[in-house]
């Protein structure tokens, strides 16, 4: 039996991390239900659906525009948390997986391998018509033409919106449910599934559930523990800790 550490997680035991807008948040990217919450008075829940799509495609468009250009403007950079996760990533000798519900790449601007996006990637296009993804650094717009198909103006972000069906559930249930520690790093615990990804932990009975955000969540009861603090201090401090005991 390996020795365990002081979180008793043994040393080739299976982490699974879920990230939320939190964990960009000291990076400059701004939370979805923060004060700031609102763009351009609409609330992300009206913008980032298929039906905001059909019925107005240009400023559903220009809404991941903004948030490209931003990201790819040059302050925004990874942070402490990222980059923890990523040597945590590069160290464990057990099983890994993180889950972002972040569209943003800052996971592997810091490094991150094992790296899940389970709502997509801003930096990429998907073709409505043949499916294909693109990576994608400009400006989305109705001429937009497929380099797979060629069909003109069937593009769109390859982003998971409300009502779609997020990526890689599969994978995430299946490591939720065999998981020896599982992190909530800065999510509000309010859009499911991720929201439930700690049921299927307490489900399984064997994984230690851990959230840490700056305030208790609506989901606080679920955990075995909270850390409480901004990521850039918390999830160095957690991941040194894990590390120190292999
Ligand atoms: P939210 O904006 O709902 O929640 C962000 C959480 O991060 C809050 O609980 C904050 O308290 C916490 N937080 C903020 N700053 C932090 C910091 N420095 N350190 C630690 N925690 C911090 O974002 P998500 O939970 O990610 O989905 O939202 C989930 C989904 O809702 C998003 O992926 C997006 C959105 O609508 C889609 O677009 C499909």
């Amino acid at each position: 039996m390996p020795e365990t550490s002081a979180l008793r997680i043994p040393p080739d035991g299976r982490i699974v991390v879920l990230t939320g807008a939190g964990i960009s948040a000291e990076s400059g990217v701004p939370t979805f239900r923060g004060a700031d919450g609102l763009w351009e008075g609409h609330r992300v829940e009206d913008v980032a659906t298929p039906e905001a799509f059909a019925r107005q495609p240009e400023l559903v468009q220009r809404f991941y525009n903004e948030r490209r250009r931003k990201l790819l403007a040059g302050d925004i950079q990874p942070n402490a948390a990222h980059a923890a996760l990523a040597e945590l990533d590069a160290n464990w000798p057990g099983e890994f997986l993180l889950v972002t519900q972040n569209i943003d790449d800052l996971h592997e601007r810091a490094g991150s391998r094992r790296l899940l996006h389970m709502h997509g990637e801003l930096l990429k296009a998907r073709c409505s018509d043949c499916g294909a993804v693109h990576r994608w650094q400009d400006d989305l717009t109705a001429e937009a033409v497929c380099s797979g198909c060629q069909a003109g103006g069937r593009l769109r972000p390859h982003v998971v919106w409300f009502g779609e069906v997020p990526i890689g559930l599969e994978e995430s249930f299946a490591a939720l449910a065999s998981a020896d520690l599982f992190l909530a790093i800065g999510t509000s615990g309010n859009v499911y599934p991720a929201a439930g990804f700690v049921d299927v932990v307490r489900q399984a009975g064997r994984g230690r559930a851990i959230e840490m955000n700056l305030e208790a969540t609506v989901a606080a009861g679920w955990f075995d523990e909270q850390r409480i603090g901004p990521a850039t201090q918390t999830v160095p401090a957690l991941v040194a800790e894990l590390l120190a005991e292999i």
